[in-house]
């Protein structure tokens, strides 16, 4: 993981907030914004002076905000590979209690998958609830996995198609972030797809 330490200056932080404040969907925990023109060019020009964002705002970037508080924080605690090879992690609020929902990364967790059965294959080994339980025992036993703290003004970018990681939850307060994802591994093949219609689904308030 590679962090990019105070690197967003607070104005820049509170005009990005507001921002995505207005843009995120009510009552849910994650709102998706790809294929949204409007938006990508909103960011490109909040973050255009830090390069290492702007190069990273790409057409095809799947780009997520995710709001979590004490009440919806059931989405914590779920080790999975992403379909993707970037992520850029931008916290822009995190709460200042023990569980504040940070980001736990085990790296090189697996071997860069080379075609799509074997990425369905390694998900399915370790995305189950026997394993999740294994995994966040690991974790507590401080095997493998690491905490990364990343405070607002800070981001990081991170491999989460090779790396297991997971969100801790949030017991008071409120947690937001922005997450842009870029480099999608068997974007055409139709597994692919449904993984991720079904994972926007599956977030979705019933
Ligand atoms: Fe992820």
């Amino acid at each position: 993981m590679k962090e990019y330490s105070n690197r967003i200056p607070p104005d820049t932080l509170s005009a990005l907030t507001n921002y995505l404040e207005q843009k995120h969907q009510e009552n849910t925990t994650f709102s998706f914004h790809q294929d949204n023109k409007e938006f990508l060019n909103q960011l490109r020009i909040i973050f255009k002076d830090i390069p290492e964002i702007v190069d990273s705002l790409k057409e095809d970037s799947y780009i997520v905000t995710r709001k979590v508080n004490k009440a919806n924080s059931k989405v914590a605690f779920c080790p999975h590979f992403d379909n993707y090879s970037s992520t850029i992690l931008i916290p822009l609020k995190v709460p200042d209690s023990k569980f504040n929902g940070d980001i736990i990364l085990w790296e090189n967790a697996r071997k860069t998958p080379s075609n799509v059965i074997s990425h369905m294959i390694s998900k399915l080994y370790f995305q189950n609830k026997i394993a999740t339980k294994k995994l966040v025992k690991m974790f507590n036993e401080g095997k493998n996995f690491t905490r990364h703290s990343v405070k607002p003004g800070s981001f990081v970018q991170f491999d989460g198609f090779v790396g297991l990681h997971f969100n801790l939850n949030v017991d008071s307060g409120e947690r937001m972030s922005l997450l842009i994802h870029n480099d999608k591994k068997f974007a055409n093949t139709f597994i692919v797809k449904m993984i991720e219609k079904y994972s926007q689904y599956s977030v979705k308030p019933k």
